[in-house]
């Protein structure tokens, strides 16, 4: 065991730690990894921090547990997203010879249906074992910690709109983290999601990710398109230009669906509901109301509209066959540490 190693282990608490973390959305999205090994994506993303997606999370590190444990959503959890946070653990503190972790998280909204119930799960869990381990790591090495579970996580350290940047290495991920573009007091947006189905998800984010650069025919140029889309959309939003904004959000889901449905075999995260939805959506738009689609591996239908048009939007929203619930969000704050009731901003 090496110095440093030593000196995380012995400067643990094993009193519990309790994190929160918002889901985001991402408006350009990622899709693809130069690495899976080392969860390395294959192009940068810009994202909004929401609100009203939160995971909380309480971690206690205790020598007497003989392994880790997960409690999620009030369930015991085992097999593999027990797994994966056991190794996310040993990650975070360098070694597998640790003190085993109680790791009890709740989500405000339901898990694994492609809400993003992974990227606050990550950034919650990067942001407490920090605490807990006292490891002191800076925003952006939380970011690259975050990324380690989940890709998306690594831009929800931050509240509002993040972008994460994509390395070139594929053996290193120094450069592989999130940085803030700007604070959610920045700009007030809504994004309305519609919940059409709380199933699990048939094909994970991974698989679908590794699919489609193996087969698809166009994921050269979904790469190499990435690059114009981030440039666009990071100007966008400096002018504050909402219809800009919407137009890019919506090129960037059509175009990470066209490409994964072209995969081989095809992926297609839809349901009857949500192409019902895109339909409401674009005609609600030829009728002058500024709502823009987005969607990620999931049947679910993220709209982003202005404030003003939000009650509207949401009636047309509720009009579709399918719908389980409407599920409203501003943009969000970034990981904290939850003491007694008042979050304690780590890092800032
Ligand atoms: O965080 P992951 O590895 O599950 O990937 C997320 C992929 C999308 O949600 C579809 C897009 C994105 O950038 O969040």
């Amino acid at each position: 065991m090496n110095s440093k190693r030593k000196k995380i282990i012995a400067d643990f608490t094993q009193n519990p730690v309790t994190a929160q973390a918002y889901a985001n959305i991402a408006l350009i999205k990622y899709w693809g990894k130069r690495s899976v090994e080392l969860n390395l994506p294959a192009v940068g993303s810009i994202s909004l921090t929401l609100d009203a997606l939160k995971t909380t999370t309480t971690l206690q590190f205790d020598e007497s547990l003989e392994s880790d444990t997960l409690h999620l959503d009030h369930r015991n959890v085992a097999g593999k997203p027990l797994e994966r946070i056991t190794q996310f653990l040993d990650t975070a503190v360098q070694t597998g010879d640790r003190p085993k972790a109680k790791i009890v998280s709740s989500n405000s909204f339901p898990t694994g249906a492609g809400l993003a119930s992974s990227a606050s799960g990550f950034a919650a869990l990067a942001v407490a074992v920090n605490e807990a381990m006292n490891l002191h790591l800076t925003k952006e090495e939380l970011s690259i910690l975050a990324r380690q579970g989940s890709g998306s996580a690594a831009r929800s350290v931050y509240g509002g709109f993040a972008e994460m940047k994509c390395g070139t290495s594929i053996d290193d991920d120094q450069d592989d983290f999130a940085i803030q573009l700007e604070d959610e007091s920045y700009w007030d947006l809504r994004l309305l999601i519609a919940v059409t189905s709380t199933d699990k998800k048939e094909t994970g984010s991974t698989e679908g990710m590794v699919r489609t650069a193996k087969s698809s025919p166009f994921y050269t140029g979904w790469v190499e398109s990435q690059q114009a889309d981030l440039d666009e959309m990071r100007r966008a939003i400096k002018k504050k230009n909402f219809a800009k904004v919407g137009e890019l959000t919506e090129h960037s889901c059509f175009k990470m669906h066209g490409l994964a449905m072209s995969g081989r075999p095809p992926l297609l995260y839809w349901n009857g509901a949500t192409t019902e939805m895109i339909h409401t959506i674009w005609n609600l738009r030829t009728k002058g109301t500024a709502a823009y689609i987005t969607m990620d591996a999931g049947p679910q239908v993220k709209v982003l509209c202005q404030p003003g048009n939000s009650e509207l939007v949401k009636q047309a929203m509720l009009s579709v066959k399918g719908v389980k619930q409407i599920i409203e969000a501003k943009p969000g704050p970034g990981a904290a540490i939850v003491t007694d009731n008042q979050i304690k901003v780590k890092n800032s």
